[in-house]
């Protein structure tokens, strides 16, 4: 329906009038399920099962805070004070999410509109969004861990394998890279999110030249196959030595 009203008034307005639609529908539901949270968790008998679109809709609306796998296993790549850069950040929603310990955060899109959303939405004392094509210069390192999501497949292989070199100088010894993209295209003209490699071995082989210890995954959650990557010469998530190494950064966590 809204596609057919974009033809007649034209995409910034239909838009404008779509995007106030879902943050209407977004303030709705997360109204019903604090009635049905209240009704459920205050009047006994308390139920045994805590249903998860409760999660969903109420407890990260009222927390303020996106939370997503992905957001979590971003946080495992980020030390408690650490200093962070975020590559094709995006609207900042994810950049908060993931980024609450860090000290610092450099945060970079090169559209000048986005940013200017992320700093109106976004804004927190720990980040500084920055108008910037990624394929400049980055800002001065050493940074504990370089974010870069679901945006590898806005690049060539040739502008990848660049911003890779840049990255690898800029990150601090045991440093991390953190990233995710899509392996499937649909098929749009008007898509720009054109992944130019076709398997997690291919983004493991863009990846190796550059770190020692090198992590891809595939996790399809329903929206077809999407890639986690985690690079580094140090110890990543999931090796043997990473809890002892999460207890001497951070000694409120405890993995062991
Ligand atoms: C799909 S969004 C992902 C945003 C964010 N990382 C997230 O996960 O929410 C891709 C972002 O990459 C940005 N982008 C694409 N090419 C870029 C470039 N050459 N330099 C900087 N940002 C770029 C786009 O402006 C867009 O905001």
């Amino acid at each position: 329906m809204i596609l057919r009203g974009a033809q007649l008034i034209g995409k910034q307005r239909a838009e404008r009038l779509a995007m106030a639609g879902a943050a209407l529908s977004r303030r709705l539901a997360a109204f019903a399920h604090r009635q049905q949270r209240n009704v459920q968790w205050q009047i006994a008998p308390i139920p045994q099962r805590y249903d998860p679109y409760l999660f969903l809709y109420h407890d990260q609306a009222a927390s303020g805070r996106y939370q997503s796998g992905r957001s979590l296993l971003a946080s495992l790549c980020i030390p408690s004070g650490g200093r962070v850069l975020d590559l094709c950040c995006g609207d900042g929603l994810f950049t908060r999410a993931i980024t609450r310990s860090a000290h610092e955060v450099i945060a970079l899109d090169y559209d000048a509109e986005t940013i200017e959303y992320a700093r109106q939405h976004h804004p927190s004392a720990n980040i500084e969004y920055l108008v910037q094509d990624a394929r400049a210069p980055l800002p001065a390192g050493p940074f504990d861990t370089v974010v870069w999501v679901s945006s590898l497949a806005y690049f060539t292989a040739a502008e990848a394998a660049c911003i890779l070199e840049c990255v690898k100088a800029s990150l601090a010894p045991g440093g991390i890279l953190f990233g995710c993209t899509s392996l499937v295209h649909d098929g749009s003209e008007s898509n720009p999110h054109r992944p130019f490699f076709r398997s997690k071995e291919d983004l493991a082989a863009l990846l190796s030249p550059y770190w020692r210890n090198v992590k891809v995954f595939s996790i399809d959650s329903g929206t077809g196959p999407f890639l986690y990557f985690l690079a580094g010469d140090g110890v990543l998530p999931f090796d043997p030595d990473w809890p002892a190494q999460i207890a001497s950064r951070n000694p409120v966590a405890n993995l062991t």
